[in-house]
């Protein structure tokens, strides 16, 4: 209780954009700078909570009290989480995850030569992180999940929250100024399973991150029973 409440709870929180190597030199990424899960991760131990944060590479310092597990690929995110989520009661996964990865990685640096002015790179999907999550999931564990959309947000987003089976979903339409990846705001709308959608105005990510982390309490007080 108090300004501690969750004290004894772990949460395992996920952040920054997974690579998928193209050759010894070259990956597949995307713009997610880690600052929403970092941020995540602070209020979250600002609320009592053992934070353990798996990050893909950052530019960020890690928050104060937080552990910290450095990834690179999706795969690696996925091994990670699938482990600390088994004595975990929580997971908010906030990394930009690659859905798609080259079919294989070339041994040597990929040449441009008098014949190939095109190039096709043939790619495979990667593992969906959060439906291997929901499989596993026991009835007391929250699952907070992310939709990054640049369209028919509520539409794409619902969808995530059933297939992930989620109890929050957090969608932003980063197709929006201000909103998504990589800059200090954001805006954000929670959804939860037969709720109404609930939108935030234009924030500091630290700020959304703090509602974020109301939330987890709330859930984690109501699975409590
Ligand atoms: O890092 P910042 O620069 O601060 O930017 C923040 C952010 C835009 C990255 C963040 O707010 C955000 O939206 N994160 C989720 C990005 C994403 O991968 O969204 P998605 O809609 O493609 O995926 C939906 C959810 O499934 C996400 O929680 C994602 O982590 C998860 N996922 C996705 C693919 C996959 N193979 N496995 C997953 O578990």
């Amino acid at each position: 209780g108090g300004d501690q409440p969750l004290a004894g709870k772990k949460v395992v929180v996920t952040a920054g954009g997974t690579r998928e190597a193209i050759d010894p030199v070259r990956f597949i990424g995307n713009r997610s700078s880690g600052k929403m899960g970092y941020a995540v991760a602070a209020s979250l131990q600002q609320l009592g909570a053992e934070v353990t944060l798996i990050s893909g590479p950052t530019r960020l310092e890690a928050p104060n009290h937080v552990s910290v597990i450095s990834v690179t690929t999706t795969e690696e995110l996925r091994d990670q989480v699938v482990q600390t989520f088994k004595s975990a009661d929580g997971l908010v996964m906030a990394a930009a995850v690659a859905d798609f990865k080259p079919a294989k990685v070339a041994d040597h640096k990929i040449k441009k030569t008098t014949d190939n002015d095109h190039m096709v790179l043939e790619l495979v999907k990667t593992a969906d992180i959060l439906k291997a999550v929901a499989t596993v999931k026991q009835a007391n564990q929250v699952t907070v999940g992310f939709a990054a959309e640049t369209n028919d947000l509520l539409e794409n987003a619902n969808k995530k929250l059933q297939s992930k089976q989620l109890d929050l979903l957090i969608a932003n339409d980063v197709s929006q100024p201000g909103v998504g990846f990589n800059g200090d705001t954001n805006q954000v709308t929670f959804l939860q399973p037969n709720q109404p959608p609930v939108k935030t105005p234009l924030m500091a990510k630290t700020a959304i991150a703090d509602l974020i982390g109301e939330k987890v309490v709330e859930l984690l007080t109501k699975k409590e029973g």
